[in-house]
């Protein structure tokens, strides 16, 4: 039974989209969100949707358009659509050149800086965090610099993701094999406990992480999280269209404190989208220091 039965989806027709079913859902989507479909990806909307569609009981795009915008039930429908167009893909200690970088040119400075002030305190945003590999990361990162110090310090790493499903499992903070894929044995063994589901991460770094479901699109909602020494925002702007880089970017300076770091994933750059920054170009990354 089981296996005709999955059969029988498999060879489900996908629904097609037509050239204008195609614009007006792309430009639903970046009204939503900020996220800007090129039309060289009208394809994977098709391979995408197809099943929900199904399960909406609807046949067609032009359907599912007005169900996203007229249903009842729309407002439902928005966390599932923001599901199906976003690519999560991410690991713990993703990019390690990147991150020795930034341990040694970004936050070691930081840090001294603070101690300096005699203010032990350091907010990190990490926007755009998917199921929470990257700020778990960098919790971790401060458990290796700080060390026996780090009681000492009030850390706050503020994680936020457009997907709701995502923040879950951050917040659930179990993990399987695949996001180990960039981590030595080390790290996992120190910061983790194995369990029935997969490995956990330790009451001791989940502490420093607070996740929250948030729209960088949302400029408003933006303003309400805690001004940062540091910003992260990786593999994110690459979905972005240069007006809404221009808008998330805008808002990270605003939220940064002076001399406040933003890193980009290694693929993204400020170039044409801001001068507010000073770029500090190392081996393997670039930093961007806050000016003014
Ligand atoms: C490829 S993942 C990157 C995860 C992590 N930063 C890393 O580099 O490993 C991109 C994440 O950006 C999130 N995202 C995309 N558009 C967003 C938006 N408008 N607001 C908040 N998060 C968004 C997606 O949900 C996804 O989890």
């Amino acid at each position: 039974m089981g296996s005709l039965f999955s059969s029988s989806i498999s060879l489900r027709k996908s629904v097609r989209i037509s050239d204008d079913e195609f614009l007006l859902l792309r430009d639903f989507i970046y009204e939503k969100s900020g996220i800007f479909v090129d039309v060289k990806r009208k394809y994977l909307f098709e391979s995408r949707f197809s099943k929900h569609l199904g399960e909406l009981g609807l046949s067609s795009f032009s359907d599912y358009i007005k169900y996203l915008k007229f249903d009842v039930k729309k407002a439902e429908e928005l966390p599932r659509l923001f599901e199906l167009v976003t690519t999560n893909e991410t690991s713990f200690c993703r990019d390690l050149r990147q991150l020795d970088v930034f341990k040694v040119n970004v936050l070691d400075e930081i840090l001294n800086e603070q101690r300096k002030a005699g203010k032990l305190e350091l907010n990190i945003w990490s926007a755009g965090c998917s199921s929470g590999e990257e700020p778990y990361t960098l919790a971790i990162l401060l458990h290796e610099s700080l060390k026996r110090e780090l009681p000492l310090w009030k850390i706050k790493i503020t994680a936020v993701d457009l997907s709701r499903t995502m923040i879950e499992q951050a917040q659930k903070g179990v993990y399987g094999e695949y996001a180990f894929k960039t981590t030595s044995d080390d790290i996992r063994k120190k910061y983790f406990t194995k369990e029935s589901e997969g490995w956990k991460v330790k009451p001791e770094v989940q502490k420093l992480v607070h996740f929250q479901q948030m729209n960088l699109n949302d400029s408003q909602s933006l303003k309400k999280v805690a001004r940062s020494h540091i910003v992260f925002c990786r593999n994110v702007v690459i979905y972005f269209d240069e007006a809404m880089k221009k808008k998330v970017v805008g808002s990270f300076y605003d939220n940064l404190l002076p001399g406040g770091y933003l890193m980009l994933g290694h693929s993204e750059t400020l170039h044409k989208i801001s001068q507010a920054f000073k770029p500090l170009y190392h081996p393997g990354s670039i930093a961007y220091k806050k000016q003014g």
